[in-house]
Order: C-alpha cells, then sequence, then structure tokens
C-alpha cells in the first residue's frame, strides 16, 4: 500500500456544546490536564509516522496556530530565568517550517466539507483523518495501530480503513455505523459493504460505530466534489466514505486498542481529564483518594 504522510485535522466546527467556554476560543483549545486537547491528536499523528498535518480551520481558531509556533518572548523570558524544563515544555509545540498547513473552511457545512476543503493539499495519495474530539488512551497510538493494519492489506483499488467500537444500540443515533459484509480471521478487523450516518437503532445496519480515526483513499475526495448535503442538511463524510464502498474500493473497520474519550461532550471531557490525570505519577495518587472521598460523600 502506498505510505500515508498526510493527516487532516478538522477543526472548523462551532463548539456549541461547551457554550460559553467557546465563545472566544475554540473548543481544540480546551485542556486535558495540561495540554489542549488539540494537542493530544497531533502527538498521536506524529508518533504514528505522519510527516504533514493540515488543520481545516475557521473564524476564531487562530489561538490554534499560535499554539504551534514559536511564542519569541515566553521562551526568551524562560531561557533567561534558566526555566529549563518549561522552555522544553514550550519548545515540544513547534515542529519542523512546513509541517502545518492550514487551509480555511469559510463556513461550518458540515465534516465532508472540512475533509473537502484541504483536497488540493491532500493530493491524489491517501490520507489520515484525525478528529481531535476522540483522545485515545492506551499503550500504542491508535492512528499508529489503524497504520500498521493498513500497510498490510493487499489490494489494487487502494482502501478505506476505519476506527470503529461496538456501542449499545441506543447510541447509533449518534455516530456513523458501518454495514458489516464478513469479520476477518483476527477478529479486529471487518469489511464493510456500507456505511450509514447517524441511522436510528431500529435502522441501524450494526453496532460498529465509527469514531475519529480514519485512513482515506483519495477518491473519497471525488465523491466529496459533488457537494452532496446528507443527515442534518451537512455535507458528510459517511456518505462520501459510502459512495466510494460502492465504486469498489474496498473498505474496513477495526476495532483499536485503548480507551476513548470523546472530549466534543462535557461527561467525555471531564472524564478524559480524570483519566488522564490519574495517569499522572505525581498528582495521581492524592487524585485517586480525593476523588474515592467526593464519591463516598456524594
Ligand atoms: P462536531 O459534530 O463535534 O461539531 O464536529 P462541532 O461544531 O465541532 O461541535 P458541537 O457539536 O457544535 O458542539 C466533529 C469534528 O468535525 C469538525 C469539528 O471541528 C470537529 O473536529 N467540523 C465539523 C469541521 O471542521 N467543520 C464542520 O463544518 C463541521
Amino acid at each position: 500500500m502506498q505510505r500515508v504522510r498526510k493527516a487532516v485535522l478538522p477543526v472548523a466546527g462551532l463548539g456549541t456544546r461547551f457554550l460559553p467556554a467557546t465563545k472566544a476560543m475554540p473548543k481544540e483549545m480546551l485542556t486535558v490536564v495540561d495540554r489542549p486537547v488539540i494537542q493530544h491528536a497531533v502527538q498521536e499523528a506524529l508518533a504514528s509516522g505522519i510527516e504533514q498535518l493540515i488543520f481545516v480551520t475557521g473564524r476564531g481558531k487562530t489561538a490554534i496556530e499560535d499554539h504551534f509556533d514559536h511564542a519569541f518572548e515566553l521562551e526568551a523570558t524562560l531561557a533567561a530565568r534558566g526555566k529549563d524544563e518549561a522552555l522544553q515544555t514550550v519548545e515540544a509545540t513547534n515542529f519542523p517550517p512546513g509541517t502545518i498547513a492550514y487551509v480555511r473552511q469559510q463556513e461550518p457545512l458540515g465534516l465532508g466539507h472540512a475533509v473537502w476543503c484541504a483536497r488540493h493539499v491532500i493530493g491524489d495519495e491517501p490520507f489520515a483523518v484525525l478528529l481531535p474530539d476522540d483522545i485515545i488512551l492506551g499503550d500504542q497510538p491508535c492512528l499508529a495501530q489503524l497504520l500498521d493494519v493498513y500497510e498490510n492489506l493487499a489490494t489494487d483499488n487502494g482502501a478505506n480503513l476505519i476506527g470503529v467500537e461496538g456501542v449499545e444500540p441506543e447510541m447509533t443515533r449518534k455516530f456513523g455505523v458501518l454495514d458489516i459484509d464478513r469479520w476477518l480471521d483476527d477478529e479486529t478487523s471487518f469489511i464493510a459493504k456500507g456505511i450509514v450516518e447517524k441511522p436510528r437503532p431500529e435502522e441501524a445496519p450494526s453496532n460498529m460505530a465509527v469514531f475519529g480515526r480514519y485512513i482515506l483513499d483519495p477518491t473519497v475526495l471525488k465523491h466529496l466534489d459533488k457537494q452532496e448535503r446528507g443527515t442534518g442538511g451537512e455535507i458528510q463524510l459517511t456518505d462520501a466514505i459510502d459512495a466510494s464502498i460502492r465504486e469498489g474500493v474496498p473498505t474496513l473497520g477495526h476495532l483499536c486498542e485503548g480507551r476513548r474519550f470523546d472530549c466534543g461532550s462535557k461527561e467525555g471531557f471531564v472524564l478524559a481529564n480524570v483519566a488522564y490525570a490519574l495517569q499522572d505519577d505525581l498528582m495521581g495518587p492524592s487524585l485517586r483518594r480525593a476523588i474515592q472521598e467526593l464519591v463516598r460523600e456524594d
């Protein structure tokens, strides 16, 4: 398979579920413990071997660009004061020039439209999509797990590979859901014969829900060119993937290892903070005791 070098990170959504926090601040800059949600996704992509990140931004998102840029005054001040550890932490958010490209989605017309806005930078090669709302705590980066599977696929037609998780039937209406053709021998991957956006439980083809990690064949962009509106009046990535399946591009779902947190919802975001903080050597033990006490008092 052709190597996956580029990842698209759509960050142009309005983040209405977090208002008023997101009135003047992008939701991707909300922090899970000590770093913005977006940094978790960026670190995952780079740790998985991705070379170029394409951010699809919108109005009011400049804090994201600033976060991944030099902060000259801050860096000079930390250096002058000998705060080496803090300086290293700040410097770790800078990458070699050209690592990140920014394209603008002028109107939030949907996830499919956001990905389509990156088409010229993606070009004609397979690419990853990471939705920064989802952060995954585990031993191996989630995208690296998908890339391992992808690189070992043997097809002449390219492929789409999508991270999935099993959900309770009543939850299907919140996700894209894959229609399973057949499971592969390892029982962690299956071939899909379709995909539906946010189906009602009685209409869902399975309980295999798509979360925010994809490796996509560039033919998906051709389907997005049509700018067709789907569920909720939005241009849906799901619909373009479905068209690509119907065109004969092999499409697989893969169950990744690790615990996923949906930081696009308040509950998932709070839970992610607790889980990541509990992993911290310094604050983990005392936090665990404090949480147990809180729960007892509740
Ligand atoms: P969401 O469905 O979570 O929407 O988008 P949202 O606007 O970010 O948040 P809420 O629902 O209003 O609280 C999923 C992902 O797709 C991106 C978002 O930034 C997020 O990463 N997105 C969505 C875009 O970039 N553009 C869009 O038009 C829609």
